[in-house]
């Protein structure tokens, strides 16, 4: 039995033990990961940004061979082409799957569909405005994403200018994403309104996320100032997006070689080629350059010093919390 602040009532509506989110992310967190998090007492999400329903039903039906606990699918509406979205969303409601998280811009169609389904949703925003949108459209549950976080970031401002204000008005429990790596941390989100967090970057690196392993060692090398936000990395993706990653070649010269043969395949993913500047980051299986390919970090990387399993970062960040939160 842990302290009880970290009993906190978002467990009960998401149905797991520990208020430990894996962020969902688009070919990382696949059904291994997903399940391991859930297995352990967390809440997993399969990460299904633009993959195809047949691939939704088999990542699915594989987290289910392995674990019965509640998880969640995530998807990008925005960065959806709107017959694949209405495809996905069939898809999960046929599966019967119970939650969603959604991320970028608020599409209140989506929300109420899901909703109408029977489908509790969790919106991930970057702004006051985002939120005020998601709760209008009816959401479960809002993630608050700061700036700190890896991958794409919707907003300008810190976690923690953004979670207070957000928590003054919610009408729904709030999660904190963004530059989370440890149980400290989670304490310092919780004294700010927030009930969860949802961390990307600490479950990237775990023997069970689908990243290549140069992307899990360079996170573990990294400290917060080799992080940085840019627009380098844009192409197969349909609107200018801000990305988080680890400094590379491409983020540091502003005349790169390959800007002359944006053509000429970088490297290959499962026999598809990956261009320069594209924001696929690498897979387990990926070969080329992977050194110049968009490796997503956030700003709490320097307190990711292993890769663990799973179930050893959940452990790890309850005892740190629970230490922190017992020290007198
Ligand atoms: C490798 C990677 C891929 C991501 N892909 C997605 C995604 O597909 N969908 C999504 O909603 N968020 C995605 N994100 C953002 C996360 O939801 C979350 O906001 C972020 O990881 C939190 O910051 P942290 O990485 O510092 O923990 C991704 C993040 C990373 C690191």
């Amino acid at each position: 039995m842990y302290h009880p602040a970290l009993y906190t009532p978002i467990t009960d509506i998401l149905g797991c033990q520990f208020p430990i989110l894996c962020a969902g992310m688009g070919g990382v967190a696949r059904y291994q990961l997903a399940a391991s998090v859930s297995n352990a007492g967390g809440f997993g999400c399969i990460g299904m940004v633009r993959e195809q329903p047949e691939f939704i039903r088999k990542e699915v039906n594989l987290y289910r061979s392995i674990s019965n606990k509640p998880f969640a699918i995530n998807l990008i509406p925005a960065a959806t082409e709107a017959r694949l979205l209405a495809m996905q969303i069939a898809e999960c409601i046929a599966l019967k799957i119970n939650y969603m998280v959604f991320f970028w811009d608020v599409d209140k169609e989506i929300v109420k569909q899901c909703r109408d389904n029977g489908i509790q949703v969790i919106y991930q925003v970057g702004s006051k405005r985002d939120a005020v949108l998601a709760l209008e459209a009816g959401v479960d549950a809002l993630i608050v994403q700061g700036v700190e976080a890896g991958g794409h970031v919707r907003g300008e401002t810190s976690l923690f200018g953004l979670l207070p204000e957000i928590c003054a008005f919610s009408s729904v429990p709030i999660i904190a994403s963004g530059g989370i790596t440890t149980g400290e941390g989670m304490v310092a989100a919780f004294a700010l309104g927030a009930q969860a967090i949802s961390c990307g970057t600490l479950f990237l690196a775990t023997e069970e996320s689908n990243a290549h392993y140069f992307h899990k060692e360079k996170i573990v090398a990294a400290e917060a100032s080799n992080t940085v936000l840019c627009y380098n990395f844009y192409r197969n993706w349909p609107m200018p997006a801000a990305v988080r990653v680890l400094k590379n070649d491409i983020t540091e010269s502003i005349n790169h070689p390959y800007k002359s043969h944006l053509n000429n395949p970088i490297g290959e993913q499962d026999g598809a080629p990956i261009y320069p500047f594209s924001t696929d980051s690498p897979l387990d299986g990926a070969v080329g350059d992977i050194a110049s390919m968009a490796l997503y970090c956030g700003q709490g990387c320097g307190s990711v010093k292993h890769i663990k399993t799973a179930a050893t970062v959940i452990n790890d960040l309850m005892q740190e919390a629970d230490r922190y939160l017992n020290r007198f």
